[in-house]
C-alpha cells in the first residue's frame, strides 16, 4: 500500500505543555502501517521530542535549516545537528522562509543541498502566492521553485505543495484543483523519481483531509493551524486511516 504523510507544521507555535498532551492523544491511537505520522516542532523542542517520541513511530523534523556549514552563524541551526537529536526530516522552502524571511530559490536549493548530505530527508516546500495565481503563473513559479533543486535530487526526498493564498486562510484548494497541480509537479520531475511523495498543505482540517488523500498524486497533507490542536490533529491522521 502506497505510503500516506500526515505531517503538523507547528510554526512558532506550542509549548512542552502541547507536546506532551500531542503524545498523549497520539500513543493511544492506532493507525493503518502505510500512514506517516511527523510534527515539525520549533527547534527549541526538538531534544523533548526525541525523548517523548522515541519509542513510537511518530516521525519529528526541524522547520528550517541553515544554508551555511556548522561556525560562526549566530542562531543558526545546521542539518547536521538535526540528525544529532535524531530529527527525520526538515522543512526546506516553506512560504513563509520565502516571503518573510527572503529565502529566495537559490538559498533554499543551498538549504536542500545541505538537508540531503547531512542525510536528513527535506520535505520541500513549493506554491505560488495569490497574485501569481491570479495570473496564471502558477505552473511558471512551481517550475522554477523545482528547477532550483533539479542537480540535488536523492532518493529519499518529499514535496509539499502549499499555495500560498490557501496557507491559514480557511481557503483550501479543491481537491481536483490540487490533484491538477500534483500531477503537472509530477510530470516535472525527472523519471526516476516520479514516486516521491507530494503532499499538500493549505487550510487542511479534518473535514477535507479525506478528500485529498483520496486523489491519486496526493500523497498526504502538510497541516498548519488544525495541528495545534491535539485532538484535530487526531481527528485528521483518523481521516487519513
Ligand atoms: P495552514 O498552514 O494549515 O494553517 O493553512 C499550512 C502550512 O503553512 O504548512
Amino acid at each position: 500500500m502506497k505510503e500516506k504523510y500526515i505531517l503538523a507544521n507547528w510554526k512558532q507555535n506550542g509549548s512542552t505543555d502541547l507536546l506532551a498532551k500531542m503524545a498523549e492523544a497520539l500513543h493511544s491511537f492506532t493507525y493503518s502501517s502505510n500512514i506517516r505520522v511527523g510534527i515539525f516542532p520549533p527547534a527549541i523542542y526538538l531534544g523533548l521530542t526525541e525523548k517523548i517520541f522515541q519509542k513510537t513511530s511518530i516521525l519529528f523534523g526541524i522547520q528550517n535549516i541553515s544554508a551555511h556549514p556548522n561556525g560562526a552563524y549566530t542562531g543558526e541551526i545546521a542539518a547536521s545537528m538535526c540528525l544529532d537529536v535524531h530529527a527525520q526530516m526538515a522543512l526546506i522552502g516553506h512560504s513563509e522562509r520565502r516571503h518573510i524571511f527572503a529565502d529566495t530559490n537559490e538559498i533554499c536549493a543551498t538549504k536542500f543541498k545541505n538537508a540531503v548530505h547531512a542525510g536528513v530527508t527535506p520535505v520541500f516546500c513549493i506554491g505560488e502566492t495569490l497574485s501569481e495565481h491570479e495570473k496564471g503563473f502558477t505552473k511558471k513559479v512551481l517550475t522554477e521553485q523545482l528547477n532550483s533543486i533539479k542537480d540535488f535530487l536523492t532518493a529519499h526526498f518529499l514535496i509539499a505543495y502549499e499555495p500560498v493564498w490557501a496557507i491559514g486562510t480557511g481557503k483550501a484548494a479543491s481537491k481536483e484543483e490540487a490533484q491538477e497541480t500534483h500531477a503537472f509537479i509530477r510530470s516535472l520531475l525527472p523519471e526516476n523519481y516520479r514516486h516521491t511523495p507530494i503532499v499538500y498543505g493549505g487550510s487542511v482540517n479534518a473535514n477535507n483531509t479525506a478528500s485529498f488523500l483520496q486523489m491519486p498524486d496526493i500523497d498526504g497533507v502538510l497541516v498548519g493551524g488544525a495541528s495545534l490542536d491535539p485532538c484535530t490533529f487526531k481527528k485528521i491522521v483518523a481521516a487519513a486511516t
